[in-house]
């Protein structure tokens, strides 16, 4: 259950307004009530008639009313478990570090004695603005939560730092790190391909993107805990707030680390590539093109998961992911079987939508004593959360 029961969101004249009733859905999907505090300017970037009906609350963008009563700042900041404000205008910003309250949003701001989180939104000039970086310092040393906003394409066409900070990564964010469940523990992911080199130039590989391990990596920092992500090849750069990243390449490589680190682990979470076989050489030279046919010989690569769970404690918990072809279920549950994992994760690339370079992902989970939870197709973010869920559910509820 969370704590947090009353969400108050603040929207600020910000392109980026525009996201919020995702937002809003996220919170009401989730059972908790939500209100809304709009801004003069932020009424011409979203609709307060579509966040009223996604809140199920009428939306307050004055002080006072047009019937002269007064919208009670007070008893909103005392209704909040927590306030947040996205987006986070330069211009709100600016005030709020200043303690001006010219305004419901800000007066509602001075009041409140909840957690405060903002997402700053602004183009790429306004968000390296000095006064902007000071603001922002200034507003944090307060104790204010400041969720990073993001490199990308901004609304003015330019690419930079400055975008909001995705819906799903606010909701993620506000409500996981008010409920740290996994605080104090250590977490080992393997997350991405594996290349295993023929040449300087060639490899075998495979087209993971590694999304799903660094949304599962994402979801156990916000619950609190401190997260070891060994990271084979992939195009996006990543980092994240207490999680440190082991760049590997080869399968020896990512076997070599997860040796390394699994022993000071509590939970285990194997959702890399990995390859099974590597060539038995590596040539030093490029292969000339020479013949009709060449021949690789391969060699069967070590067995990551089988070597961990040969070597864990009680009291280490091992997931194992499975992507299935055909015959998915029986070949799941024999490999949790045989590798003695804790639970094991299936992904058949016969659904549409799951599996590799997806943002979506469609699961099931089997547990050792063979219960099967089968979820929908989601987005990797929202599995991720089902995953770690579960894991809470059966290890530590
Ligand atoms: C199309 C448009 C987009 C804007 N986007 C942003 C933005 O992303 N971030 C920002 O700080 N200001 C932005 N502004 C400027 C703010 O709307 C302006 O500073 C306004 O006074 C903010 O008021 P508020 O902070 O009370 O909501 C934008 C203005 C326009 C017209």
């Amino acid at each position: 259950m969370h704590k947090i029961k009353n969400v108050l969101i603040g929207i600020t004249g910000s392109i980026a307004a525009f996201k919020i009733p995702e937002l809003v859905r996220l919170f009401k999907k989730e059972k908790f009530n939500v209100k809304i505090i709009q801004t003069k300017s932020s009424l011409d970037f979203v609709s307060p008639l579509t966040l009223s009906v996604l809140s199920e609350n009428k939306v307050l963008s004055s002080t006072i009313t047009y019937e002269k009563t007064w919208n009670n700042h007070v008893s909103l900041s005392n209704w909040a478990d927590i306030f947040i404000i996205a987006p986070l205008t330069a211009n709100t910003l600016a005030k709020m570090a200043n303690g001006q309250c010219d305004n419901l949003l800000l007066a509602t701001y001075l009041s409140t004695k909840c957690k405060t989180y903002v997402a700053p939104a602004m183009d790429l000039d306004m968000f390296q603005h000095h006064t902007t970086k000071t603001n922002l310092l200034t507003i944090e040393k307060h104790g204010i939560k400041v969720i990073p906003a993001k490199f990308g394409e901004l609304a003015s066409g330019l690419i930079g730092d400055g975008r909001m900070a995705e819906p799903q990564e606010i909701f993620n964010i506000t409500i996981n790190k008010s409920n740290p469940k996994l605080k104090g523990k250590n977490v080992l992911i393997t997350a991405g391909p594996t290349y295993e080199n023929i040449d300087p130039v060639r490899f075998i590989g495979n087209r993971s993107s590694g999304k799903m391990g660094i949304e599962i990596a994402k979801i156990c920092s916000d619950f609190g805990a401190k997260v070891n992500l060994i990271l084979g090849p992939i195009a996006k750069q990543f980092e994240y707030d207490n999680v440190t990243i082991h760049k590997i390449e080869s399968a020896k490589q990512m076997y070599d680390t997860a040796i390394s680190l699994y022993s000071d682990s509590d939970i285990l979470i194997f959702s890399a590539a990995v390859s099974d076989y590597s060539p038995e050489k590596t040539n030093e030279l490029k292969l000339k093109k020479k013949d009709d046919f060449l021949n690789i010989k391969l060699k069967r690569t070590k067995d990551i998961i089988l070597e961990i769970s040969k070597r864990k404690n009680k009291d280490q918990f091992i997931v194992g992911f499975a992507l299935e072809t055909d015959n998915a279920i029986k070949n799941a549950k024999l490999k949790l079987h045989n590798k003695k994992l804790d639970m094991i994760i299936l992904n058949s690339l016969e659904d549409k939508g799951a599996g590799f370079q997806k943002d979506t992902n469609k699961i099931s989970i089997i547990d050792k004593n063979n219960n099967i939870t089968k979820y929908k197709l989601k987005n990797k973010s929202e599995v991720a959360k089902d995953i770690i869920d579960n894991i809470i559910k059966l290890k530590y509820a």
